[in-house]
């Protein structure tokens, strides 16, 4: 169990107030906030250590050199990958997009398959439909059930010998879906094709096991999961990585450089050109540690937690409609629904008014709203910080903005 009135007390930006009233923060699936110990890193790092790193001989850029790579290890830790298997990038988008081109455009062919899902983040399909342009690869798709799961079933239909590589997310960030990552892996890799798993909103909010799932490459990012912006992980397999040429070229990611020519790095270094964001993985490396401190189990518990209870609360309201799976063992806190009449934009505007922070609109993923059906929806985000009560000002500010846009309130569904 979560003690979160005591986690709260972490959290400084949870004490303001929007519009006058207590903010009541719903918008974790876009970025979560920070725990004092995650800022304090990044004030002690760039007021006591601030240094380039590798490549200094002097203290400060030991200390920072130390303090960066000891994150990589915890974040090897965390995951349950190898160190040598973790690199940085500036976000889950650029991880993606480093698998896709650096080992897409030189495995990929024309009539070879790349193998999505119906509910993917615009982040885990743009990068594929352009490395399918670069290659001639085609782009096949598994569908979603009306109720916004993904069944095993489903994806054996659309796997074929042509699938070279199969990528997915772990948990959608729109209906909140959690995925049946592990078999789906089995059966790709039964066929011969990679996997890559989009754990963006996954691993902040449930225990991800990067060997249990036995996939090829795994991404997140830190902002998602109580750490900055501007950091990103990628866990591969280092034999994949050291098999794949480099994605960006620059300092840190060579061996040797010759004028027209040069060697790279080892794993992971030689994907990490340029000077990376080392005070955000440093504090990165701190918010693990806060999440270790609480156990993901824990995290996931409280997720269900309160996950059951908004879907009970919010079953309850007139007119609304709720997207994403209703059993919360198969879902995780990102919950989208819609008031019939509204529009989501107007929900959230007066959501704001309330000083409740949700989000409405496409959520980067315009092709599942399609398969949904609508143009937007609203959607309301939760982490180890929320509180029960908060989904009741949620609810509250809902009837709110019904009775603002004075909407007939008909019998709940
Ligand atoms: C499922 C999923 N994948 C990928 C991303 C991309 O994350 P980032 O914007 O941090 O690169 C997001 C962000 O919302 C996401 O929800």
């Amino acid at each position: 169990m979560l003690d979160v009135t005591r986690i709260r007390q972490d959290f400084p930006i949870l004490a303001r107030r929007v519009h006058g009233k207590p903010l009541v923060y719903l918008d974790n699936a876009a970025t979560t906030q920070k725990p004092r110990q995650v800022i304090e890193a990044l004030v002690t790092y760039y007021s006591q250590h601030n240094a380039n790193i590798h490549r200094g001989l002097h203290a400060l850029a030991e200390e920072a050199t130390a303090a960066y790579e000891g994150a990589r290890e915890r974040a090897a830790r965390f995951l349950n990958a190898q160190t040598r298997g973790v690199v940085f990038t500036r976000n889950a988008t650029e991880a993606i997009n480093l698998f896709a081109q650096a080992w897409g455009r030189a495995n990929l062919k024309p009539g070879d398959e790349i193998l999505l899902t119906e509910m993917e983040h615009h982040s885990n399909l743009v990068p594929w439909q352009l490395v399918a342009q670069a290659t001639g690869a085609q782009l096949r798709f598994a569908q979603i059930t009306d109720d916004g799961r993904l069944e095993v079933e489903r994806v054996r239909r659309v796997l074929t010998p042509k699938t070279k590589v199969v990528a997915f997310t772990l948990m959608s960030n729109v209906l909140g879906t959690i995925t049946p990552a592990a078999e789906l892996v089995r059966l790709a890799h039964a066929q011969g094709a990679l996997v890559l798993v989009d754990g963006a909103q996954a691993v902040p909010h449930m225990p991800v096991d990067f060997a249990a799932l036995g996939c090829d490459v795994l991404v997140a990012s830190a902002h998602k999961m109580l750490g900055p912006t501007g950091v990103g992980v990628l866990a591969a397999r280092p034999d994949l990585l050291e098999s794949m040429e480099p994605f960006l070229g620059g300092g840190e990611m060579i061996a040797d450089v010759q004028l027209t020519s040069a060697t790279w790095n080892e794993v992971p270094w030689k994907f990490e050109a340029g000077t990376p964001h080392i005070g955000g993985v440093i504090a990165f490396g701190e918010a693990l540690a806060y999440l270790e401190r609480l156990g993901m189990a824990n995290v996931r518990q409280h997720a269900m937690d309160l996950t059951r209870y908004a879907l009970e609360r919010l079953a309850a309201v007139p007119g609304i409609m709720l997207y994403g799976p209703r059993d919360v063992v198969q879902r995780g806190g990102a919950v989208s629904f819609n008031l019939e009449g509204l529009h989501p934009h107007d929900v959230g505007t007066v959501l704001d008014g309330e000083g409740v922070a949700v989000r409405a609109g496409h959520h980067c993923a315009k092709p599942l709203m399609r398969r949904l059906g609508v143009a937007a929806t609203v959607r309301a985000s939760f982490y180890l910080y929320n509180t029960r009560e908060e989904v009741d000002r949620l609810v509250e500010a809902l009837r709110a903005a019904q009775a603002f846009f004075n909407r007939p309130v008909r019998s709940a569904a």
